[in-house]
């Protein structure tokens, strides 16, 4: 199992469409895949498992519904609990969720005594049958919620827009990254950066891939992501971009496929170790 988490410091720079384009890849490969949605927002969760409303309070039809999210794996990590939080996605059998929720706000204030930030690491280690890969979507943030998703990450995906505060955020979640792999997870690896919604011949942003490239050499990864509708269309209709019938989401579906394999390559050498 390799688990690989996706942040960024800056919010909506792409980090659910990372993961969402992985899973996507994932599933047209066939790869047993585990989502797991510590975003507050949910928004990963509303294009691969859309539930219908439950209505105010979990009400629906004067019944009361519970919405099992992984704010409950967050409260208490029991196998009881995980089993009845995974569900399979409306994308197919081989991809599962741990769905996200508002209350995963919860686990985001700083409390030094705390243990929750690593129930994440220990929930997904008791999952059974394990996933071949998981993918962490992570509230834009470097708070608790991410800092739980690096302790329990072998992988590091950092996004970023090529944008005039590209290099110090990456920095930022770089040296995030590399505090926690010192201080709980050294299996911990940043696999790279990922450059979302580049527009070529835009100045700005071939000045700022120059830029990324000099600075983090062979951490930016290729294929960046084109800037393409097809994205916000595909999401919109909650389908996998491999399935969105266009160029423009054949050529992002692509861009994935060539990610996901550098995923799997780094999955297969750490089985290696
Ligand atoms: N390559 C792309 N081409 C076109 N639109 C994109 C692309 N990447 C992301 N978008 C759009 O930009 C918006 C923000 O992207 P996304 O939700 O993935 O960012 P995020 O980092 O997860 O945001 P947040 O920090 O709020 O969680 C979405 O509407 C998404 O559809
Ligand atoms: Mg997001």
């Amino acid at each position: 199992m390799l688990v690989a988490s996706v942040l960024s410091l800056k919010g909506g720079v792409g980090k659910t469409t990372v993961t969402l384009g992985l899973a996507s890849a994932a599933v047209h490969r066939g790869v047993d895949t585990l989502l797991v949605d510590l975003d507050p927002q949910m928004n990963a969760t509303t294009t691969v498992f859309p539930e219908p409303d439950p209505g105010l309070n979990g009400q629906a039809n004067g019944q009361k519904r519970r919405r099992w999210s992984v704010a409950d794996v967050l409260d208490d990590p029991s196998r009881k609990v995980i089993d009845k939080v995974i569900k399979v996605s409306a994308w197919g059998d081989s991809l599962r969720i741990l769905p996200g929720s508002e209350r995963t706000e919860n686990h985001n204030h700083p409390d030094p005594g705390s243990k929750s930030l690593f129930r994440l690491a220990g929930a997904l280690a008791k999952i059974d049958p394990a996933p071949e890969l998981v993918l962490v979507d992570c509230p834009p943030s470097l708070g608790q919620l991410t800092r739980s998703a690096l302790i329990a990450a072998d992988r590091a995906v950092l996004v970023t827009e090529p944008s005039l505060f590209a290099v110090t955020g990456v920095q930022r979640a770089l040296e995030a990254v590399q505090t926690e792999r010192l201080a709980h997870r050294s299996t911990l690896q940043p696999l790279g950066v990922v450059i979302n919604r580049f527009r070529p011949r835009v100045t700005e942003h071939e000045y700022r891939l120059a830029e990324l490239r000099d600075l983090f050499g062979p951490l930016v990864l290729s294929p960046v992501l084109p800037d393409r509708s097809a994205v916000q269309q595909a999401q919109g209709a909650s389908v996998p971009i491999h399935q969105w019938p266009t160029a423009g989401a054949r050529e992002v579906a692509q861009s994935f496929d060539a990610l996901l394999d550098r995923v799997l390559r780094s999955a297969r050498s750490k089985a290696r170790r």
